[in-house]
């Protein structure tokens, strides 16, 4: 019997501004999701919360996509911004760019990483949750995990890592998608996921038995919406030991502060520092940008957990690194590569300032 695991998020209000979560919001999930649970579309749930991003983690036995569970997580945003109305939170009903739910929550503002699955006797499972970042953030610290000897020892030792992974890659202006299958086609696959903003990895799957590894939220809010409403905030699920890599090698890409966009208005770079759930609360300039992560033990669907994996001393120095490049990057001010290149701007006000200044511009 499989089980699917679905975490689906979304901004519906910031308490203060961007940086966190009000608890009544919480409250107003868990609330939600136990009765789901109680009247059976969930197996078990858990809520938790990443920056001002509302986080409903997901067990049940109705594979990806379901209508059922799409609309849960729907019904549970809006009522959370029903309440976050009430306390006049920032940015209130932020994500959900649709007016009503339509089937399903891809495209209309949450971010969803989904994936159905066997159960393994024992299976070690990740959550990754972001702030102040977009949808491609995933794509380094996932190549580190499936792809880099460096980082994941197994891929050299254990006999059904060395078979390798193929990861499905994502275009997300053009809407289509291609694998690659690494070690092979690393040289290739690098040249589309090092552009992050236009090219992300959606899911890896292990080459020796095909299950599926990880799955990522690759939404942009910006494409959905024409401009800029805020920044994705993705998620990603990843499964741990046996066939992948040890937790130990998943969370390793996170000692360095990798410098992904999504920092102030969503317009600068800033470098990702991993943490606790309870330091998942983005401050300086509404960062520095945030990751955190919730491992769970699943127990024929329950989520035994969480355990919160950056509330760890050997993560201190990531995050002394993190803060050391925020001071390099915070000095360029309106300055790239503090700021984002113009392309991107373009889904901020630039538009307007371009066409306001149209007619004062002479020949030289
Ligand atoms: P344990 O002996 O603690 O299970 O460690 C196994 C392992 O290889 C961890 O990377
Ligand atoms: P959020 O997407 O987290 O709401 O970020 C908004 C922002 O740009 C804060 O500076
Ligand atoms: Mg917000
Ligand atoms: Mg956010
Ligand atoms: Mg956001
Ligand atoms: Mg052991």
């Amino acid at each position: 019997q499989k089980i699917t695991l679905s975490v689906i998020k979304a901004d519906i209000g910031g308490f203060v501004g961007h940086s966190a979560m009000h608890p009544a919001l919480m409250d107003c999930a868990n609330e939600k999701l136990a009765a789901a649970k109680s009247g059976g579309l969930l197996v078990d749930y858990h809520v938790s919360a990443c920056g001002d991003d509302l986080q409903l983690i997901m067990t049940h036995r109705h594979g990806v996509d379901h209508e059922p569970i799409h609309r849960l997580a729907w019904d549970t945003f809006e009522a959370g911004t029903a309440v976050a109305k009430e306390l006049h939170l920032y940015g209130a009903g932020q994500d959900l760019l649709a007016d009503a739910f339509s089937g399903n929550v891809r495209g209309q503002g949450p971010g969803v990483a989904e994936m159905e699955f066997v159960e393994r006797k024992s299976d070690p499972v990740l959550i990754f949750m972001a702030d102040k970042t977009s949808a491609g953030a995933w794509n380094l610290p996932l190549y580190k995990m499936f792809a880099d000897p460096f980082n994941t020892a197994g891929l050299v030792i254990a006999p059904t890592l060395h078979q390798g992974f193929r990861f499905e890659v994502h275009d997300i202006y053009e809407h289509k998608k291609i694998s690659f299958d690494c070690p092979e086609e690393l040289y290739d696959m690098l040249m589309f996921i090092g552009s992050p903003g236009k090219y992300t990895i959606k899911y890896v799957y292990s080459r020796a038995d095909g299950t599926i590894a990880a799955a990522s939220s690759t939404e942009r809010l910006s494409l959905i919406a024409g401009k800029y409403v805020g920044k994705d905030d993705p998620v990603m699920i990843v499964r741990a030991q046996q066939n992948f890599p040890a937790v130990g090698e998943v969370l390793d890409p996170f000692r360095y502060p990798w410098i992904i966009e999504g920092w102030m208005r969503g317009s600068h770079y800033g470098p990702l520092m991993p943490v606790s759930v309870k330091q998942a609360t983005p401050t300086r300039f509404d960062g520095p940008p945030r990751v955190a992560c919730l491992g769970f033990q699943l127990a024929d669907g329950k989520l035994v957990g969480p355990r919160d994996m950056f509330d760890d001393p050997s993560y201190d120095e990531a995050r002394r690194d993190a803060n050391r490049i925020a001071d390099v990057l915070r000095m360029h001010g309106p300055f790239e590569p503090h700021r984002l290149p113009l392309d991107d701007m373009e889904y901020t006000t630039m538009p307007q300032i371009m066409k306001k200044l149209e007619g004062r511009w002479a020949k030289v």
